[in-house]
């Protein structure tokens, strides 16, 4: 069993991108430049936005975290939005999700600008995506399908059981996964919340990608041997013995479903800085555009 070890490899696309901030600088071209708007005080959201703003200057990047009240109207949202795509010195940009109740998140979505949009989730963009043509991928499907890259794992013929239809992650990895790329040519299944038998599904697939959100959800007897398991989810589970309350679980059973597994993704330490990785090499990407 190999682990798919995310923190590792998300450190060498860090590097990576830090040459490349280095010989941008010194060619004299503009630095990235990437902003993140949070609204509220999810305790989740803000972890994630401080880690992304933290990688910014790890890479040489520049970085502007926009940090708005709960009660922020979504008038002000949409006119926060209004000033970064006006603002030429930022390049990308992201909301962070989940908004607050009373904000329409579609129609902040639709509001950024798609040539800085490095979430990927403006419709022109998931428009592109789907049709295969140059565009800025989601972070966290991106960050999968460099790992499998970089782990060499076989993709091409293989069934992919995608459990989870969300806009984020499980509905963009179905479709890059079955499209022609080093990563895809796959066939794909895509489960959710009304899918009936999905043991039966789980125990015909190559390879599982679990974005359902619910804790250690995938168990081992539910997997072939050999199996690639790809863990998407990070909930929060009480735990007294923890000094923070808590601890970080995936959506997968890692000591049941690790037994039979050829590659596997550990929680934490696996998908999640891939993500942050990917934020940042789209954050290059649209700079490298505007040039
Ligand atoms: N919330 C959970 N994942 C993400 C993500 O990839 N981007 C943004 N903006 N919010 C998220």
């Amino acid at each position: 069993m190999i682990i798919l070890d995310g923190k590792k490899t998300s450190a060498d696309l860090k590097s990576e991108i830090a040459e490349s901030v280095k010989l941008i600088k010194s060619q004299g071209k503009k630095t990235p430049h990437l902003a993140a708007v949070l609204v509220g005080t999810d305790g989740a959201s803000m972890t994630y936005v401080g880690a992304k703003v933290k990688a910014c200057e790890l890479v040489g990047f520049e970085s502007t975290l926009i940090d708005l009240p709960e009660e922020t109207t979504e008038e002000k949202l949409l006119q926060e939005i209004e000033n970064l795509n006006n603002n030429d010195s930022i390049d990308g940009f992201i909301v962070q999700l989940p908004l607050p109740k009373h904000i329409d998140e579609q129609k902040v979505l639709m509001a950024v600008n798609p040539d800085k949009d490095v979430d990927g989730f403006h419709p022109t963009n998931v428009g592109k995506m789907t049709l295969d043509l140059p565009s800025f991928l989601p972070a966290t499907p991106y960050g999968i399908l460099e790992l499998l890259e970089r782990y060499e794992v076989e993709t091409s013929g293989k069934h992919v059981v995608v459990i989870g239809r969300s806009h984020i992650v499980g509905r963009p990895m179905s479709i890059l996964m079955s499209q022609k790329r080093k990563a895809g040519n796959a066939t794909v299944t895509v489960a959710h919340s009304r899918t009936k038998n999905l043991k039966e599904l789980t125990l015909q697939a190559d390879i599982i990608v679990a974005a359902l959100g619910i804790a250690e959800f995938l168990t081992g007897d539910m997997v072939k041997d050999d199996v690639v398991v790809i863990d998407v989810g990070i909930t929060r589970v009480d735990d007294a013995t923890k000094k923070r309350g808590y601890k970080l679980a995936g959506d997968v059973h890692f000591e049941s479903v690790s037994k039979k597994a050829s590659f596997i993704t550990p929680v934490p330490g696996g998908v999640g800085p891939m993500t942050i990785a990917m934020l940042l090499k789209n954050t290059l990407l649209a700079c490298e555009n505007k040039e």
